[in-house]
């Protein structure tokens, strides 16, 4: 398949890892110069285009620019109808891609994570899309949401991201000046997480059968958790997700 990115940045970069090597052509546009110059360097089906050309060569075109640029450039642009088009782009709902990609109406929005870089990440999808499928359904798990709403409100549980890995650097950070062995600590903080990662992989993720098993009265975790909910964590958590809900139109 020829496989386009129109915005060559983070997240557009570890797509394109996730994706090189698997017999697909692979076209990032100019911008960023450094990203897309990399990209090729290190990848031998990747080639730098312009926008124009990237759309004009591709059967699918993933979006990957920040919502006003969108707005500025996607419109320009040589769309065909017989291809498709697949944003990450928070902020640019369906109806108005439609309008900017006209007359392109194989339409879908995805969130990937840096994960799609390794493969395994899960990408949630609406509406369902057999460009996305062709290409990461092997490699990744793809979730169709039904509703834009509903996806938009994975934008959303995407963003507990960065809180969560917050939370584990503070506590690796915390181990390390015990020890005097920061490395070691980041090593013990992301191994006691994967594992319960690979477990919840294999068994399912019931969160209050695992939270149960570590809720031993008087134990270090539930110490630690009710000093956390004492301290307005958990409720800082719900109401940072209440606060995106207008911006993500929910
Ligand atoms: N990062 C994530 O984990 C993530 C996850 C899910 C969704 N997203 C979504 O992905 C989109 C991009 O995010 P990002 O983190 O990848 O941002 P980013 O690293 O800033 O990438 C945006 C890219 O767009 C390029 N660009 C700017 N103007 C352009 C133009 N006229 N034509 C072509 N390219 C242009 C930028 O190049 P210059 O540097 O030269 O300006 C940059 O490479 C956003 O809408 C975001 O909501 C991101």
């Amino acid at each position: 398949m020829r496989v386009g990115f129109i915005g060559t940045g983070e997240i557009a970069a570890a797509m394109v890892e996730g994706l090189s090597g698997r017999g697909h052509d692979l076209i990032v546009s100019e911008r960023n110069a450094e990203v897309a110059a990399e990209l090729a360097g290190k990848f031998k089906d990747v080639q730098v285009k312009s926008n124009a050309d990237v759309v004009a060569g591709s059967d699918v075109v993933f979006l990957c620019l920040m919502a006003g640029v969108a707005r500025g450039v996607l419109g320009a642009l040589p769309w065909r109808g017989n291809q498709a088009v697949i944003s990450v782009m928070v902020d640019v709902p369906l109806g108005e891609l439609a309008t900017l990609c006209a007359p392109v109406s194989d339409i879908a929005l995805t969130i990937p994570l840096s994960s799609v870089a390794t493969g395994r990440s899960v990408l949630p999808c609406h509406p369902d899309s057999d460009a996305l499928r062709a290409l990461f359904g092997e490699s990744d798990t793809i979730i169709t949401v039904p509703t834009e709403a509903g996806l938009n409100a994975h934008f959303a549980a995407s963003a507990l991201s960065a809180p969560l890995l917050t939370l584990m650097q503070t506590g690796a950070q915390w181990l390390g000046e015990q020890t005097g062995d920061p490395k070691g600590a980041e090593t013990y903080v992301a191994g006691v997480f994967a594992g319960f990662l690979r477990q919840m992989s294999t068994q399912g993720a019931d969160f209050e059968q695992l939270l149960n098993a570590l809720a031993t009265e008087g134990g270090l975790n539930a110490t630690l958790k009710q000093r956390m909910a004492e301290a307005g964590a958990p409720d800082a958590l719900q109401s940072g997700l209440e606060g995106l809900k207008v911006r993500l139109k929910l």
